[in-house]
């Protein structure tokens, strides 16, 4: 019986003393005391730990993984889309670059509509027209050109090895051949065909060497001429190609005025944190800073994670702050006016808190913004988290849209073509409750970015980064990013398990909530559905990538959220 108390003490010695660490309590992250890189794929991860390994910083690991990713992850990872990135020094410095793509000039509000008013044949996702002129390569060679350290041809040399050698082809990627398999006759997608599947016609067998020798040569022009290795000269001309035999509007000149911009992040505080993330083009950080202050004013910890009193708070914030996103947010160069100091206010905030019910949902009403259903989206983008060895963070997402975007090939240069042009308003003044918006911020023009909900972001504490952490999932993405981070600060879990707690989503309009299934209890959902909320269940919410910085134990956590397939946090 002494024997069995004793072990009961020490049972419960053990189980306190994991409580006081409880930062790395839990679901098991990785360790790391010099650098770590988290992404989407193994592969690419491996890359940039390599390049911190060879004395790069943060920047630098991050340029050579997205270039490692344009191969590895084809799907999402990219030279012929666009995306964000946002530092923090260790030092306290702060700054984002915007190489979101832009429509071309010959681009005009109403290229989508027929003549019914109606989207013409879904021509602003799918087809040439949905093609915007890509940023990555300028945003990761100004990035280089400001912050980089490591010579920029030694950043691009590792893609060029796994595109030349080639890399063992996934699961992933092989549910993706399927669909090229089917429209590998179609003009439009032979070069896709004749890039992706092996001989043109087969998909490769899951372990198989997938090589991109196009591809190839395209990083070695990007890495001989830098930015203007794809802006200019022969990558430029074959993509012009591509636009002139099948009727799209990208040009050489649209290429060549393309120029990617260093912003100011978009900041707030919750709870003594400092949180810094992407200013539009993008609307995460904006509405994620409007979210989190909402939430300040609840005492969520004690609601308990994921009760349904909890979840009710958590969506009527998401309801609120998706509302101002559809009505005020867009391409700052074509909207001075927008009014992103009183959106992210403590003042602005509490007014809404006001409004907040707590026992019964508000009504998103399309005609009503402040109280007011957007498409959902696949988690088709590829975010990348890295910590160096000075403690410098990068957060950087950056996407196609849709997997494998347009699913056009560049014939020649062996890469694919974004579809972003889907992310502007399709139809002038159209707002509904299917999920259309159509206000003005974020209407078709030339050489206007279209408005995006990545929401790459670094958590501060005392002026040293904290957490870095973003995702995919078109709209879902704000929501992710917001949850997780309410997971670490308020409910003290460790990165890998505040990345695998189930989520949910609202974005306005629709009016619904979606729970990713066996994530929440259906008691849950029975007293969250008596307060008016609408359910509908999905399968995953996102692939969030995190790092969670000890600097008291000097050590970085970091978590490849299992919702991704080939994801790893690789340190050293
Ligand atoms: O920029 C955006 O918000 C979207 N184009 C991101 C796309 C994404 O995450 C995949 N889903 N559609």
């Amino acid at each position: 019986m002494k024997n069995k108390n004793s072990f009961f003490i020490c049972l419960l010695l053990i189980c306190s003393l994991a409580q006081s660490t409880f930062a790395q309590s839990g679901r098991i992250a990785s360790r790391a005391e010099k650098g770590m890189v988290v992404t989407s794929h193994y592969l690419a991860s491996e890359v940039g730990n390599e390049i911190l390994q060879q004395g790069g910083n943060a920047i630098d690991a991050s340029v050579a993984t997205a270039f490692a990713l344009a191969v590895t992850l084809p799907s999402a990872g990219n030279i012929g889309g666009g995306g964000f990135i946002v530092y923090h020094g260790n030092d306290g410095e702060q700054t984002t670059f915007n190489f979101r793509e832009k429509a071309p000039l010959a681009a005009t509000r109403d290229m989508f509509l027929g003549e019914d008013g109606k989207i013409k044949a879904n021509s602003n996702h799918e087809g040439i027209l949905s093609v915007g002129v890509p940023g990555t390569v300028a945003g990761l060679y100004k990035a280089h050109q400001k912050m980089g350290k490591l010579p920029w041809e030694d950043l691009v040399a590792p893609a060029i090895k796994l595109a030349e050698n080639g890399f063992p082809s996934t699961h992933y990627m092989n549910s993706f051949l399927e669909w090229v398999k089917d429209h590998k006759d179609e003009e439009l997608y032979k070069a896709t065909a004749e890039a992706f599947l092996k001989d043109g016609q087969k998909i490769y067998k899951q372990g198989e060497l997938f090589k991109q020798p196009d591809l190839a040569k395209t990083l070695k022009r990007i890495q001989q001429h830098g930015a203007d290795g794809f802006y200019k000269g022969e990558t430029a001309q074959l993509i012009e190609n591509v636009m002139k035999k099948h009727g799209g509007l990208i040009t050489k000149e649209d290429l060549a005025r393309y120029e990617a911009e260093e912003l100011k992040p978009v900041t707030g505080t919750y709870r003594g944190y400092n949180i810094v993330s992407m200013p539009p083009p993008s609307s995460g950080g904006v509405t994620l800073i409007e979210m989190l202050n909402i939430l300040e004013g609840f005492d969520i910890k004690e609601m308990g994670h994921n009760s349904a009193e909890y979840l009710h708070v958590l969506t009527e914030a998401m309801r609120r702050g998706y509302a101002d996103r559809a009505q005020h947010l867009g391409d700052p160069n074509f909207n001075p006016q927008m009014p992103v100091e009183k959106l992210t206010s403590k003042e602005y905030a509490a007014k809404l808190r006001e409004t907040i019910n707590p026992e019964k949902a508000s009504v998103s009403d399309s005609a009503n913004f402040s109280t007011a259903h957007l498409r959902y989206e696949s988690p088709q983008t590829t975010h990348i988290s890295v910590v160096d060895q000075e403690g410098n963070a990068v957060s950087m997402t950056y996407t196609l849209e849709h997997s494998y975007g347009s699913k056009i090939t560049v014939d020649g240069a062996g890469f694919l073509l974004n579809n972003e042009m889907g992310d502007f308003n399709p139809i002038p003044e159209h707002t509904d409750t299917k999920g259309f918006v159509g206000t003005d911020p974020n209407l078709v023009a030339p050489e206007k970015r279209m408005l995006s909900s990545m929401t790459p972001t670094i958590v501060a504490k005392d002026g040293k980064p904290l957490l870095v952490i973003g995702s995919p999932g078109g709209r879902t993405i704000i929501n992710t990013v917001f949850q997780v981070i309410i997971n670490v600060l308020d409910h003290e879990m460790n990165i890998a398990r505040a990345i695998e707690a189930p989520r949910i989503h609202h974005q306005w309009l629709p009016d619904i909530t979606s729970f990713e299934r066996y994530g929440i209890s259906p008691d849950t959902k029975v007293l969250y559905e008596a307060m008016g909320h609408e359910v509908k269940y999905i399968t995953n919410q996102g692939q969030a990538m995190g790092i969670f910085i000890d600097a008291e134990e000097g050590i970085y956590y970091g978590a490849a959220d299992s919702r991704s397939y080939d994801g790893r946090a690789v340190g050293n």
